[in-house]
């Protein structure tokens, strides 16, 4: 097989580029070459400098994710930054696309570094539950400083050339665009003042600043905590550069910074951020896409212009497309068109969007209609009306009556029937779900929901107008709540039971937020509003199986006191003065206990633990269900729903994925243990017992192909 690197000549400037598409990911064949071009230029007298390029749309855009978890193969990617730093003559990373990780590290270990303006550089590996492990955690701090490397090493956060020059990373934008062009130019300015390599180790000026400042690390560590939640690589980054200024020498932080890494390496949270980096990719990957192609779609019908249509509204502006927003009457539209306005507004506050944009959008793209009729031009359209099956087949009805052939015709039903809403129009192969997430301009989970008679060519439109909206598509079938609410209505019951049983509601979040979740189940409803639990469980009452224990009367009674959570001032907890983050309330609890009361029921103890096991649980044995029944095409589409959709930690990977970690004997065992209080709702999931059975894991499903 031949290299992967090409060693050539401009002049006097030896020209080394990497082309391994898609990314250049510095896999063993990268490295070998990498490290035998360095030597081959150290030998070449007709060469004065080197630079380093990337072919294709990237310098090297980090390590060769796939090599984790194995035993690396040599030559190691620190020692080969070393061979560039230790050159006798001057070595220039060109750069340009997204020089990121190890890429990045290769960058730094060069002795100057030039960028094409649309280049954007970092270190991500805290996404990845690592460190930097090729001197990033050395190097940036002695050319940023301390604070600055922090900040960029524990976001994992991309840098624009810009910024990056005025940061101190790189040494200049070039106005070239062709990044061998630039920086063959910038070689030839070097040698031309007859500069010679600049080792990156020897720079210790900032180094010397930050020992200067006492408790620098305390405050630094401090704000990563914060944001961590959890999560260890964010403090691990912060012990990686402290040991840039407290060791005895380059090499000794180094070894520190190799140590740290490599302990991260083998941790789960590594192999679940891993799972998550392949997921959000995998998910793209469904069988329709086989065959389908996306139709063309450049305006966009949006009915509804409520919560969700006109989040919906600003996600598919934002993403470039026209669209035409339908409501009921005059007060509707122009309450909708409000709605946008007053995003966008804050949007521009906020310096998401420039006041340009905004104006554009809402002049050229935007407009708001009472009339149906509008709509017969338009490649797609997305039904956000009130969520009654009535009001839906009105809506499709007509659309099918109005929209020109091809349109395809989406609803954002929550809980719906798509067969059913799909079966009131002469063109059932037309609709589909698109179940956006709440705010839908900005939460990226859009489940995509595949009817029985959706044409492939309708769901590749879907997952396209997905991706151009920068949401992360996943495939579901149909079924009550799809798979994201229909999870979730089982572990939201977990939640009411656990209360009923002795724990209380502020017990039950907080193990939920101490496992990792942003919120507990009960903040969240809150939130959301505790009405829309209550007439969901009202109108489902006529047909709930007998045997399905009930333990809502709890929050019933909060509603029917009229306490729906924030917007009322008061739910499971209470708000004072329209605060944001409720206090505990008596009340609640007095309820809880007259509830336990009337039912006799001692209440007992739960740790935080007990709690997360049944929550998990839960959650776990319903994602087999949804997969034993083909509604999830993998488990790692499960996964991907709870981290876009419903805030799982992504450090944890998915529930599916942390039952494989956890082990899936042990989550049954569990199951079985709850099955003994109540068979009816801790049935397991067939799939999951076969799986125990079989000794294998749910990831073991992913790997089969999907068509
Ligand atoms: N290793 C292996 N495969 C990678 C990869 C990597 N570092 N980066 C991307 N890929 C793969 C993707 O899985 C995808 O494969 P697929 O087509 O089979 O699904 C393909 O390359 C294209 O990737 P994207 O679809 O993500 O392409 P985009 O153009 O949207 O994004 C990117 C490009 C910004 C480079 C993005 O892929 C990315 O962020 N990659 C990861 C970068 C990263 O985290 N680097 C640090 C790695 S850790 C490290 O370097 C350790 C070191 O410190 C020792
Ligand atoms: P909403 O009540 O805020 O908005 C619905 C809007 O539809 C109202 O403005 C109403 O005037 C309009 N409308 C009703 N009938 C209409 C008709 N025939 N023609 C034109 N406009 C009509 O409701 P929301 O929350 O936006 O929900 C809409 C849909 O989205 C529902 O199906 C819901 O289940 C679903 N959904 C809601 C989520 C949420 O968090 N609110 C999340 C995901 C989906």
């Amino acid at each position: 097989m031949s290299s992967p690197i090409s060693y050539s000549h401009d002049g006097a400037i030896a020209v080394i580029t990497v082309d391994n598409p898609p990314v250049n990911a510095l896999s063993q064949p990268v490295r070998e070459g990498l490290s035998k071009a360095i030597a081959r230029f150290e030998g070449d007298s007709k060469a004065k400098a080197a630079v380093i390029v990337g072919s294709g749309r990237t310098f090297f855009a980090g390590a060769d994710i796939k090599e984790f978890g194995k035993p690396l193969a040599a030559p190691g990617l620190p020692g080969v930054v070393n061979e560039i730093e230790a050159c006798s003559k001057p070595v220039i990373a060109a750069l340009h696309g997204t020089a990121l990780g190890g890429g990045f590290e290769v960058a730094l270990g060069c002795h100057y570094r030039v960028a094409v303006a649309s280049a954007k550089v970092g270190l991500p590996e805290v996404n990845l539950g690592i460190i930097p492990g090729a001197g990033g955690t050395q190097r940036t701090p002695r050319l940023a400083g301390v604070e600055a490397a922090a900040g960029l090493i524990t976001s994992g956060r991309h840098v624009g050339a810009q910024e990056a020059l005025d940061l101190g990373l790189i040494d200049e934008v070039s106005n070239d665009t062709d990044p061998t062009a630039a920086g063959v130019a910038f070689a030839g300015l070097i040698t031309g003042n007859d500069m010679g390599p600049r080792p990156t180790r020897d720079l210790n000026d900032k180094l010397d600043e930050a020992r200067k400042q006492d408790g620098l690390f305390d405050g630094l560590r401090a704000a990563a905590a914060k944001k961590a939640r959890g999560q260890l690589s964010p403090l691990v980054c912060i012990d990686a550069i402290e040991a840039a200024v407290t060791a005895k020498d380059f090499d000794a932080g180094l070894a520190e910074e190799r140590r740290l890494f490599d302990t991260l390496m083998a941790s789960d949270q590594r192999e679940a951020l891993i799972h998550a980096f392949f997921g959000e990719r995998a998910v793209g990957k469904v069988p329709e896409l086989e065959t389908g192609n996306p139709r063309e779609v450049a305006r966009v019908g949006v009915i509804g212009g409520g919560t969700m249509g006109s989040g919906i509204s600003i996600a598919l502006l934002t993403a470039g497309y026209h669209v035409t927003m339908v409501e009921r009457d005059d007060d509707a539209i122009a309450a909708g068109k409000a709605r946008v306005e007053k995003t966008l507004e804050g949007g521009v506050a906020r310096g998401k969007v420039s006041g340009e944009q905004r104006d554009r959008m809402l002049a050229d793209q935007f407009h708001g209609t009472t009339s149906m009729n509008a709509l017969a031009q338009v490649d797609l359209v997305i039904e956000a009306v009130f969520e009654s099956m009535d009001v839906k087949k009105d809506v499709f009805g007509q659309l099918d009556k109005i929209c020109k052939p091809g349109c395809v015709l989406a609803s954002n039903t929550s809980y719906l029937d798509v067969n059913e809403i799909a079966a009131m129009t002469e063109r059932p192969q037309d609709v589909i779900g698109m179940h956006f997430f709440s705010p839908a301009n900005i939460m990226r989970l859009l489940e995509i929901v595949v009817a029985e008679k959706s044409d492939p060519d309708v769901v590749a439109t879907a997952f396209a107008v997905a991706k151009k909206a920068k949401k992360v598509g996943i495939r579901s079938g149909v079924c009550d709540g799809f798979i994201g609410n229909r999870v979730m209505g089982k572990y939201l019951r977990v939640a009411q039971m656990l209360v009923e049983d002795g724990a209380t509601p502020y017990e039950v979040d907080e193990a939920v937020v101490g496992f990792g979740y942003p919120m507990g189940p009960f903040s969240m409803s809150d939130l959301a509003g505790m009405d829309i639990g209550w007439a969901t469980r009202k109108r489902k009452a006529a047909t709930r199986d007998p045997n399905e224990r009930y333990a809502s009367d709890w929050m019933d009674r909060i509603c029917e006191q009229g306490h729906y959570g924030q917007k009322t001032g008061r739910g499971t907890y209470t708000y004072p003065e329209g605060a944001r983050k409720g206090e505990h309330e008596p009340e609640t609890l007095k309820i809880i206990e007259e509830v336990r009361r009337e039912k006799g029921i001692n209440a007992r103890n739960f740790t935080a633990d007990e709690i997360m096991e049944r929550y998990m649980a839960a959650m776990i044995n319903e994602g087999a269900k949804v997969l034993e029944e083909g509604i999830a095409l993998r488990p790692v589409d499960i996964d991907m729903v709870q981290l876009f959709g419903y805030g799982h930690p992504r450090w944890r990977g998915g529930p599916m994925k942390y039952a494989d970690m956890q082990g899936l004997d042990k989550i049954l065992s569990s199951i079985r243990k709850f099955e003994s209080e109540d068979a009816w709702f801790w049935k397991p999931a067939q799939l999951l017992v076969d799986l125990v059975e079989r000794g294998e894991t749910f990831d073991s499903l992913n790997k089969k192909e999907i068509s």
